[in-house]
């Protein structure tokens, strides 16, 4: 394993000089805020840099500079920053009185139903505000309709900060995934809690034969997200489907990030293979806080009068939020409307962009290889995640592959290229992120050029 002590501080101490404005305001941040910020992932080395105003594939800092970004919101913003679309729709309602929280029942919250399970297949739908709940609820659906305790995840998958999703997330040389990732949780989530192995389907199936009978759900991301951007195979997905229907559990499908990622609607259907619940949150916000459970109504139901009001998935003072549900009619109502040219635009920008960095790096003779390219399970992706294995024939196909320091400097794809790239203008976060429609050729350039002068500057002390 490589040490970037040297070279991170030396990063630092010019980043400072580059953003002194940032660099006061994150002390004075720091004496209220902890750690001066409420996201772990807006972190940078050594301090964020503080927006003004944010643009398309564009932000703007307090020190001034314009920063290309392929952060964009969490991956939310899949029509760039601020995109004039949504923008002027929430304006308008707020300008017309209808925006913030009434605490009543509205149109745009049943158009956003409707087009959410028109385009999703699922039957009901019920919104919430952060993708963490979603799959918060799903889990107690799931484990009220099978009566069953246990809940099977894959190590890496993040679901958001809620019990069981705080199991087996980051990687650890020694339990690998099989930790809790917080305290004050009591052990019984830890123990009803099990973690198998991505893209494993003889794991999987082995899992289910040692405990099919008491696992009331499956729960994962189609597409690894934060885990490294890495498809699930054809084979895996229908593997997981076949074997929760043989024993009765609940198939959860994780799309958070993938839903409207890919296509206009859950990636899912892109496999041919319908999960029983299905979590979205950020791109079907449109920027705004809103997620959502969809599915079989035999189950959502379960939080309604109709299945005896079993689950109390029935608070939040800000669910289907006025103005929240306006963004999310209006987002969804665009990529549907303009499908057909969206993605297929955006898969070829992100395999331009992905390909950009690896080039970029491999002329200073550095081994750069990125994940988000679907490798066959689908069409394309306009997500990236860069990485730095140590043998070029490593194939990157589960989280570990791509956070297991032995494998691959991690270190080096989150925090010195982070840092690194800051210095040229550029905010990427696990090394890279996704392209929105608000980018073009002209960003992929300016991320090759800024890409070329960071490896030559760290070459040395590689
Ligand atoms: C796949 C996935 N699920 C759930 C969540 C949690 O969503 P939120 O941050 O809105 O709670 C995230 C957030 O990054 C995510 O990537």
């Amino acid at each position: 394993m490589r040490d970037h002590t040297k070279l991170l501080a030396e990063l630092s101490e010019e980043y400072r000089r580059y953003a002194p404005k940032s660099a006061a305001l994150h002390e004075r941040a720091r004496a209220h805020i902890v750690d001066g910020m409420s996201h772990a992932r807006r972190a940078v080395t050594p301090f964020p840099p503080r927006l003004v105003r944010a643009k398309g594939a564009w932000v703007e800092d307090e020190d001034g500079h314009r920063i290309l970004d392929f952060w964009q919101g969490h991956y939310a913003n899949i029509l760039g920053h601020n995109a004039d679309v949504i923008v002027s729709a929430v304006v308008q309602a707020l300008e017309g009185s209808r925006g913030l929280q009434t605490g009543f029942e509205d149109r745009v919250h049943v158009e956003a139903a409707e087009i959410l399970c028109r385009q999703t297949g699922a039957e009901r739908v019920r919104f919430t505000t952060s993708g963490a709940l979603a799959t918060m609820y799903s889990i107690l659906l799931a484990r009220a309709y099978t009566g069953r305790d246990l809940v099977l995840k894959v190590g890496g998958g993040w679901h958001g900060a809620q019990p069981w999703g705080l199991k087996g997330v980051s990687f650890n040389s020694r339990s690998r995934y099989d930790h809790m990732e917080t305290d004050g949780f009591p052990d019984i989530i830890d123990r009803d809690t099990i973690v198998s192995r991505f893209n494993d389907p003889q794991h999987l199936r082995d899992t289910f034969a040692k405990h099919g009978d008491r696992i009331a759900c499956f729960i994962l991301e189609p597409f690894v997200g934060a885990g490294g951007f890495i498809p699930a195979t054809r084979e895996y997905l229908r593997e997981a489907r076949a074997l929760t229907e043989h024993y009765g559990s609940v198939l959860i499908f994780d799309e958070v990030i993938s839903g409207f990622r890919f296509r206009a609607g859950d990636l899912g259907a892109l496999y041919g293979v319908r999960p029983d619940l299905a979590a979205f949150g950020k791109i079907v916000g449109g920027g705004m806080p809103v997620a959502a459970v969809a599915g079989r109504a035999d189950i959502l139901n379960l939080a309604g009068a109709e299945g005896g009001n079993r689950v109390r998935f029935t608070g939040g003072t800000y669910s289907a939020h006025p103005a929240s549900m306006v963004a999310a009619k209006v987002v969804m109502e665009y990529l549907v409307a303009n499908e057909a040219s969206i993605y297929p635009r955006l898969a070829d920008l992100g395999e331009k962009t992905r390909r950009a960095m690896e080039q970029a790096f491999a002329e200073e003779g550095i081994l750069a290889r990125t994940t988000g390219d679907p490798r066959g399970a689908f069409g394309g992706s306009s997500l990236g995640m860069l990485h730095f294995p140590y043998d070029e024939t490593l194939e990157l196909t589960s989280p570990d592959d791509v956070y297991d320091p032995q494998k691959c400097d991690v270190a080096l794809r989150d925090r010195v290229i982070q840092t690194a790239l800051l210095l040229e203008d550029v905010h990427v976060v696990h090394g890279l992120g996704a392209v929105s429609t608000a980018h073009t050729e002209a960003e992929v350039e300016f991320l090759r050029e800024a890409c070329r002068r960071v490896a030559r500057r760290i070459r040395r002390y590689l």
